[in-house]
């Protein structure tokens, strides 16, 4: 158990999928993973363990923000030994350039965030994917003839906002589209050597407000979740 896991150390995998909804990891748990065991409830934050076409995979939420991810992505990575955590999300594009459903491979998260500089004393405002799974994820969704645009992402502490226009550090580093997650997942894999790599899917068209329906959203997270298992598997 960690602090905010109750998982015995055995029941995690090495390789994590974490979605930032406990509803969505049940989902994946109970549609693509065979033999899913629930092994973590703490706060309502589901951890289920089963495999994916024979290797043993974890599929478990991150909740929303650093503070969030960055707690469960250190006790994953360091009480369980998790060795790959993959984030699989949403994001609000910035441009029309991009589309609903369109996946996206995150390079670097660009944040204004003092998470990573507090937390291991890292001072740039982007990171990198960490490891080689960003490039798992770019080969494996040419062989699935998925297209997954690899990107850098604005990685926000905020999601309602006074100033609607895009935020300077958007621009700086031609970051198309806003999460909450992947700086922090980033900075906690860094810090320790592990991997990290995000998959998002565009949910939303920020300037026209144009947004993926809830009815539409487990079908439209489908290619994500493929991505991510198969390259999980790897
Ligand atoms: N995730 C999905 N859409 C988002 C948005 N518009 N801002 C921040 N995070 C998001």
């Amino acid at each position: 158990m960690s602090v905010h896991i109750s998982a015995q150390k055995g029941d995690i995998a090495k390789v994590v999928l974490q979605p930032g909804d406990p509803l969505r990891a049940k989902y994946i748990a109970e549609n693509f993973i065979e033999n899913a065991k629930l092994v973590s409830q703490t706060r309502g934050i589901f951890y289920y363990t089963g495999t994916y076409k024979g290797k043993e995979i974890t599929v478990g939420a991150s909740g929303m923000g650093f503070p969030s991810i960055g707690i469960y992505s250190f006790e994953l990575y360091t009480e369980y030994e998790v060795e790959t955590i993959i984030r699989i999300g949403t994001c609000g594009a910035y441009t029309t350039d991009l589309k609903v459903f369109d996946l996206l491979n995150v390079e670097n998260a660009a944040s204004e965030s003092t998470y990573a500089k507090f937390a291991w004393e890292i001072d740039e405002d982007i990171i990198s994917h960490q490891g080689n799974t960003f490039e798992i994820i770019n080969q494996t969704a040419e062989e699935l003839s998925l297209k997954a645009k690899s990107t850098n992402i604005h990685s926000s502490d905020i999601f309602y906002r006074k100033d609607p226009s895009v935020p300077a550090i958007a621009t700086k580093y031609s970051c198309p589209a806003v999460e909450m997650e992947a700086f922090g997942l980033f900075a906690n894999a860094k810090h320790l050597g592990k991997n990290a790599a995000t998959i998002l899917t565009v949910s939303d068209i920020i300037p026209t407000h144009e947004n993926i329906s809830a009815d539409q959203r487990e079908k439209a997270l489908r290619p994500m979740i493929e991505l991510a298992l198969e390259a999980a598997w790897k």
